[in-house]
């Protein structure tokens, strides 16, 4: 009976509190890494998750580990993505799993973030093992923690493992417990195949890598199978598991996580949190709860030079086929030209989008202001949604329109509750709930529209908090608001592409200080340039760039030609981040200013 020795899980953790870290300590001791291969934060695998720090994309290794008892195990560490904008794909890896490391920062204790993954653990039935880490750190509490840990999870904490993942010390203990804890797997062998996939990417030697976790049932390579979302069969040419190399098996059984690949050419052919089955005898019983991921926040992406366009299509078709989050699709604006709408799970996820097509992909944008998408009823009835404020109907056509919310909990200590509460008024909250966790911490819940916290909600959170609250999110419905299209107009002409959606109430306030901002950071030209804001044909705010003889060498004193040089290469760049408009030109930050405009 192979299942008896196998152990799945994952680790749970708030950003920062050492999940990677720890990950690294357990592949040393289980020899996973040698050291020649040993680099700093092996799972987190891109070079820009590496510089952020966080973990995008999740991977998942097979560890052999010999136990205190002298058997050895195949321990499965999923690694789960760590942020907010990726809870679908957290939820799908916590599934694949029996047990759960909870590590918790021992100098911080129990975050936002914390709190949703592991209610989310508890919900899969997972065991749960607490591990608070760097107590190698003067400054760590771990009793107030463990108490913490015990009050507001309710998880027994009284041998609560303490360890430093930076230092290793205590990290084998975890391996123990592991064994110890975590239940092993059941599952019949002969039974139809039923698989859940946790994670999948495009590789561009092996087409679409699938991750699996069996829950009954045998897959074999050469088996014909089945996606059950979408009825497709593929045959398995690639079986295997990451160690972290990847290496082949002929067979996995109950229990079991691996990969496959199936010359998969995209990832909508493999769906995370769909069923993989045969195709001669299928399952009767899926997954439940397979979601397709829907992109909740949106912004315009255009080339810089009209040139451009046809690269910046190849490089957002790239991204897409390792990214089933993000989507796109051709867009023009009479501002900016021919661009793509793109769509992304939330505004983390749209930065990281921005940042590769600009690393990766060398991609000279501009990206529009994000907004979310809209529910519009119009006057004849139909419902529709709309993901670009341009594209609202008129207002004569528009019976009523709803904004996405979302519940937002958020911790904080309770010197800033005040401050949290006022931020979430300001931002038209509805406040739900508001408690202690411990003496000085409290848990406060809020419904928010989505739009105002796409617009700077965390900065401002963590500005007036200094960096001391936590939160997460989710969205949860549609509800009718009296909105308003705010136009913005340069010299007369609206530019579409500053078009936004704003709360009746504010668009005054709101209109003011865009156009405020825009006549800022719009460079001075050799003509008068008028900045307007207008709701419908109501102008509400206007502001006004006197003309101006532009001469940046000016400045510069003498024959000192390299410094002329230099100052007028600079200058070529910058211009490169800009948009002729009419006559007018309007660099990048000018889209973004309306975000900032507050
Ligand atoms: P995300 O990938 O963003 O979710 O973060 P993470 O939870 O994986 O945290 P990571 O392992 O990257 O650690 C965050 C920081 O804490 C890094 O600078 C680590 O070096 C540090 N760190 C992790 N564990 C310990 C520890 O036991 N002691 C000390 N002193 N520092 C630690």
């Amino acid at each position: 009976n192979r299942t008896k020795h196998i152990r799945n899980f994952s680790i749970i953790a708030h950003i920062d509190h050492g999940k990677s870290t720890l990950a690294d300590r357990i592949l040393e001791i289980t020899g996973a890494v040698s050291e020649r291969e040993k680099r700093d934060q092996y799972l987190d695998k891109m070079e820009l998750e590496r510089e952020r720090g966080i973990t995008i994309k999740s991977q998942t290794v097979r560890l052999p580990y010999t136990a205190a008892n002298g058997e050895t195990y195949e321990l499965n560490l999923i690694d789960t993505p760590g942020h907010v904008d990726f809870s679908y794909e957290v939820s799908r890896s916590l599934a694949a799993c029996e047990g759960a490391l909870l590590v918790v920062d021992a100098t911080q204790g129990v975050e936002a973030q914390t709190l949703a993954n592991v209610f989310m653990a508890l919900d899969h039935d997972l065991e749960i093992i607490p591990v608070l880490n760097k107590i190698d750190l003067p400054s760590s509490h771990t009793e107030e923690v463990a108490q913490e840990i015990e009050e507001i999870i309710g998880l027994d904490c009284t041998d609560a493992l303490q360890v430093s993942a930076k230092t290793g010390l205590n990290v084998e203990k975890v391996l123990e417990a592991i064994v110890q804890q975590v239940p092993a797997p059941s599952g019949d062998p002969d039974a139809p195949l039923k698989a859940l996939i946790f994670d999948s990417w495009y590789d561009s030697y092996r087409g679409v890598v699938v991750l699996f976790r069996i829950l009954e049932g045998t897959i074999r390579k050469g088996d014909k199978i089945k996606i059950n979302s979408t009825g497709r069969e593929f045959d398995v040419t690639s079986l295997g598991a990451f160690t972290p190399e990847p290496v082949q098996y002929k067979e996995f059984g109950p229990g079991e996580v691996g990969f496959l690949c199936a010359n998969m050419k995209e990832l909508s052919d493999a769906p995370v949190g769909d069923t993989v089955t045969l195709a001669k005898n299928p399952t009767q019983d899926p997954f439940p709860g397979f979601q397709e991921v829907k992109p909740m926040v949106f912004c315009g992406l255009y080339p810089v030079e009209p040139a451009e366009y046809e690269p910046l299509k190849t490089a957002l078709e790239k991204l897409q086929l390792n990214d089933a989050a993000f989507h796109f699709e051709p867009e023009t604006s009479q501002a900016l030209g021919f661009g793509f709408r793109a769509g992304f799970l939330g505004l983390l996820h749209m930065e990281i989008i921005q940042e590769r097509l600009e690393r990766e992909f060398n991609a000279k944008l501009i990206a529009t202001a994000p907004s979310v998408a809209y529910q519009v009823t119009n006057t004849d009835g139909v419902v529709s949604i709309i993901d670009n404020p341009s594209k609202l109907p008129e207002i004569q056509e528009i019976a009523s329109l709803a904004e996405p919310y979302v519940r937002m909990e958020i911790h904080v200590p309770n010197d800033y509750v005040g401050a949290v509460l006022k931020l979430c008024e300001e931002k038209r909250g509805i406040q739900q709930d508001m408690k202690y966790l411990t003496s000085t911490r409290v848990m406060i819940t809020y419904e928010l529209p989505f739009a105002e916290i796409v617009f700077d909600f965390f900065d401002k959170l963590k500005s007036v908090t200094r960096g001391y609250a936590s939160m997460d999110y989710e969205v949860i419905d549609f509800r009718e608001s009296d909105l308003v299209k705010l136009d913005m107009l340069i010299n007369g002409d609206v530019i579409d592409a500053l078009a936004v959606i704003v709360h009746r109430e504010r668009a005054t306030r709101y209109g003011r200080a865009v156009a405020l901002k825009l006549k800022r950071s719009i460079p001075r030209q050799l003509y008068e340039v008028v900045v307007q804001a207008a709701i419908g044909s109501r102008i509400i705010a206007r502001e006004r760039n006197a003309p101006l003889r532009k001469n940046v060498t000016a400045k510069c004193y003498g024959g000192d030609i390299s410094r002329k040089r230099k100052l007028l290469e600079k200058q070529k760049a910058g211009k490169k981040r800009m948009k002729k408009m009419g006559s007018v030109e309007i660099p990048q930050e000018a889209f973004l200013a309306a975000l900032k405009a507050e």
